[in-house]
């Protein structure tokens, strides 16, 4: 793989990134051997296994990438997330589980960074087409969003990032999966009725309002409150394939903030 720098200067004078051949098949051993452990986890035979090991998994992916600041051209999906400076932050409590759980794939497949491997835990929504270098800088604490504020907050975090309107609400979606732990975050339950299922039903939960057993956090309420994004969420509540389509582009650029392709 001729590494991709993202973001750093010290990395700008790389050679064009090039994701080659053998670094591709590799990510396909090493998207096989997580299958393979999101299937052994699952093995207990309580239902909400899966989805407490999907959700682990899509934790890193989004909590490393969610950091970066297009400004500054710091923080996003670079592995840093890695170092217990980075994982101790209150926002990623519990992350070190999911870091664990990837390590031994790591040992595996060492050529493959951090940064990529994070990504990869989530790809059955795109395939990942490029190969971003690990980071060992951490961005300071508090750059991720916080669930207690409202829609001012959340656009403030996301146009940071350089995402929009549509990718907040079509990111917001992820909720469709996995659920809050009060030991965690504080709050507690899930999204929707089926937590292992990926579709749109995060969408047609928050236009029905307070269903019993469900949770919704005050930066998913606000969804349906402000005008503009409500827009989105009405559409895909409607339309479960232009969630899909619009998920998987909004996470593309997500899990390829601050990379910028050759
Ligand atoms: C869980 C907040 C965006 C995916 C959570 C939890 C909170 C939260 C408070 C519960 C954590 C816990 O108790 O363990 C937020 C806020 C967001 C946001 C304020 C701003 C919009 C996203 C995005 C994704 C995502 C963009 C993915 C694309 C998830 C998943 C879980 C989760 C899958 C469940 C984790 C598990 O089951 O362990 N989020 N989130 N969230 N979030 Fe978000």
């Amino acid at each position: 793989c001729f590494h991709t720098a993202i973001s750093s200067a010290a990395m700008s004078e790389e050679v064009a990134p090039v994701v080659d051949a053998e670094y591709m098949a590799e990510i396909e051993r090493a998207r096989r051997d997580l299958r393979a452990l999101i299937a052994n986890k699952n093995c207990a035979p309580i239902m909400l296994r899966l989805a407490y090991v999907l959700g682990l998994m899509h934790a890193p992916i989004w909590h490393d990438a969610g950091t970066y600041d297009a400004k500054t051209k710091t923080g996003g999906p670079n592995g840093s997330i890695r170092f217990p400076e980075e994982y101790n932050h209150g926002a990623n409590k519990g992350i070190k589980i999911a870091i664990d759980l990837v390590e031994p794939i790591k040992q595996k497949h060492p050529k493959i960074t951090y940064a990529d491997l994070y990504q990869v835990t989530h790809n059955h929504i795109y395939r990942l087409l490029r190969c971003i270098l690990d980071s060992s800088v951490c961005p300071e604490e508090g750059r991720l969003p916080d669930a207690k504020k409202g829609a001012s907050h959340l656009r403030e975090v996301f146009y940071r990032m350089g995402l929009s309107d549509k990718d907040i609400v079509a990111l917001s979606g992820g909720h469709t999966l996995g659920r809050a732990r009060p030991e965690r975050s504080g709050f507690d339950g899930a999204w929707t009725k089926d937590p292992l299922k990926f579709d749109n039903s995060y969408f047609v939960e928050l236009l029905k309002g307070d269903s019993e057993g469900l949770l919704k956090l005050p930066t998913d309420k606000v969804l349906v409150e402000d005008p503009e994004f409500r827009r989105y969420v009405e559409l895909y509540a409607k339309d479960e394939e232009a969630f899909f389509r619009d998920y998987a582009e909004s996470h593309k650029k997500l899990s390829e903030l601050g990379f910028t392709p050759p």
